[in-house]
């Protein structure tokens, strides 16, 4: 679709507990200190409907739900996100930082759920509305690692999480298959260093596309 907005989509992207909500969330803290214009929305989430449909796909009691319903419910959150929340932000010249968009539907239901790429990526273009963000940080971290973090928190996993570390290692590879195909949108970020470090490295990285 083509929009006539001055704002950036600015989204992040990682395997659960990557430490990519944190990093969304000091991109955002540093734009606002910054004086510029910016807002911060969640992947499935940021509506009054996107944000039950997120009830639903994460709800451990939905163990029956089948792979394809499973993307679409996603789809239809973001699609709703991106009428509602994000094109009004866009248009308004905001800077919108995303804590996941499409790419995670690539990297889950695509390689985690080994669905049919190509009928993965045709949903996605429905789903965001052909939006294309103009920047994506893939946080990426090792699943051992980020198994580590979440006993560490001691999380009841949800239902994408609970899906265990082969699930894990095939979203993480899929996010790194992306990220190479789509060089010129993503950066890549050892999700490892100290959250200081890396949040300085993507505020450098997204002054260049400024
Ligand atoms: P979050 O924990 O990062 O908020 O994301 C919720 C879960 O939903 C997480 O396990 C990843 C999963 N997810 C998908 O499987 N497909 C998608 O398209 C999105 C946006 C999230």
């Amino acid at each position: 679709m083509k929009v006539d907005y001055t704002g950036k989509l600015i989204t992040f992207e990682g395997i659960d507990y990557s430490g990519k909500s944190v990093q969304a969330k000091q991109l955002f803290e540093k734009l606002k200190l910054q004086n510029i214009p910016c807002t911060a929305f969640r992947d499935p989430g940021a509506t009054r409907i996107s944000e039950k449909i997120r009830g639903i796909l994460l709800d451990n009691d939905h163990d029956e739900m089948t792979k394809w319903t499973e993307l679409l419910l996603y789809e239809a959150a973001r699609a709703q996100m991106v009428e509602e929340s994000i094109i009004p932000a866009l248009k308004k010249g905001e800077i919108v930082v995303c804590d996941r968009f499409y790419d995670s539907t690539s990297a889950y239901q695509g390689f985690g759920r080994e669905l049919d790429l190509e009928m993965v990526n045709r949903a996605n273009s429905i789903g965001s509305v052909g939006l294309v963000p103009d920047l994506t940080f893939l946080i990426d971290i090792d699943v051992k690692s980020a198994l580590e973090r979440r006993l560490r928190v001691n999380e009841k996993a949800d239902r994408l999480e609970a899906q265990g570390d082969a699930f894990q290692e095939r979203v993480r590879k899929g996010y790194l298959a992306i990220a190479e195909q789509e060089a010129d949108r993503f950066r890549v970020i050892n999700g490892n260093d100290t959250i200081e470090n890396i949040a300085r490295d993507i505020f450098k990285e997204f002054m260049r596309i400024m």
